[in-house]
Formats: structure tokens, sequence, C-alpha cells
């Protein structure tokens, strides 16, 4: 990987075009979950700034969870192995529960987390995920609140990180080596 200051993030999803989609989910959310107050769970950190925006258009009593997972570390590659680095505080059980997730890139990530929390007995689990990468795909993911489709691309921004950096941009953005 090159060196930062060579790096150029270029955007391809502007945060205009995120408000108009984040908007759009949570009338989703909102109409399939009225009446009920589901447990939002962000997996962290990516995730932070899609949970903050979203729940502010929900129009319900949703309470927020955090869980923080491991597997990609420092590099592109995923190593395949997913670890609970904190899991969730909240008695889950009988509760709706709705995962909201930065990005659905190999499948391994969710899938995972599907499984820690169906152990814990929710009365119902969906996926919302601001993003997917269909084509990178090992295990297969049904998301059903899904905002964008990417390309098979590096993104960063809007809470993506690479290596820590670039999560501050208001846009999704690729980045691209020099
Ligand atoms: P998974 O491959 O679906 O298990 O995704 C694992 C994690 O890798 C995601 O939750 C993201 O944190 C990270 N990730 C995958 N693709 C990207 C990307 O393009 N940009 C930033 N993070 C990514």
């Amino acid at each position: 990987m090159a060196m930062d200051s060579q790096i150029e993030p270029r955007v391809f999803i502007s945060c205009r075009e995120i408000e108009t989609v984040v908007c759009r989910l949570a009338a989703r959310i909102n109409e399939d979950y009225r009446g009920r107050k589901p447990i939002l769970v962000a997996v962290l950190k990516g995730a932070f700034i899609f949970l903050a925006d979203l729940i502010r258009h929900l129009d319900l009593q949703a309470e927020v969870e955090f869980v923080s997972l491991s597997s990609y570390g420092q590099s592109r590659g995923t190593s395949g192995k997913v670890e609970v680095v904190q899991g969730l505080c909240a008695d889950i059980r009988g509760r709706d529960v709705l995962i909201v997730e930065d990005i659905v890139d190999t499948g391994l990530t969710t899938n995972f987390l599907l499984n820690y929390l169906k152990k814990q007995k929710p009365s119902s689990v969906k996926i919302c995920s601001l993003t997917s990468k269909p084509s990178r795909r090992k295990l297969p993911v049904n998301i059903d609140y899904l905002g964008f489709e990417v390309p098979d691309k590096f993104i960063v921004g809007y809470g993506l990180d690479w290596d820590g950096k670039f999560r501050h941009l208001p846009d999704l953005c690729f980045i691209k080596e020099e």
C-alpha cells in the first residue's frame, strides 16, 4: 500500500445522495417496525455515522447497542476469522433486532454476527447495511435494507476507514493509489 500522502480519496457517492438514501431506508424501517421497539445493533467502528443519521430519521422507540468485531485488521484482505471484541450489554431475548452495518463485503462478519445474536433468542433479526459488495461474497447474506451496491473497490468515508483513516470524509470515496 502506498504512503498516506499518495492516497487520494475520490468521491463516488456524495453526502447528498447518502442523505436521500438514508431517509428512504428510515421510511421503510418506520413502516415495517411501526408500534414496535427495535434494538439497533451497530457494528463498530464503521457504522457509527450511518447509525447516527439513520436513527434521527426513525419515528420509533428504538434502542441502541454496539458490538465490536475483529475481522479485517489493517489490511485489505480478510483473515476469514471473526471474533467478538466487545459484545452486547443488553438482553435481546424476545426483542426485534436490527443490525446496522457499514458494509457487507465477503459476508463473513455479518454471518458471524447473525449467529451470535440468534443464540441470544431475539424474536427477529434483520439487517440494514449502507453498502454491499456482492461480487466479493463468500457467504450469502440477505440484506433487508440496503443503501448502495458498490463495486469491488476499497471505499472510505462516512465512517469507513482505511487503516483508521478517512472516516471523517462526508462522502463515500474510492481510494486511489498513485
Ligand atoms: P466482511 O468481509 O463482509 O466480513 O467485512 C468485514 C469488514 O471489513 C467490514 O465490516 C468493514 O469494516 C471492512 N471492509 C470491507 N470492505 C471495506 C471497504 O471497502 N472499506 C472499508 N472497510 C471495508
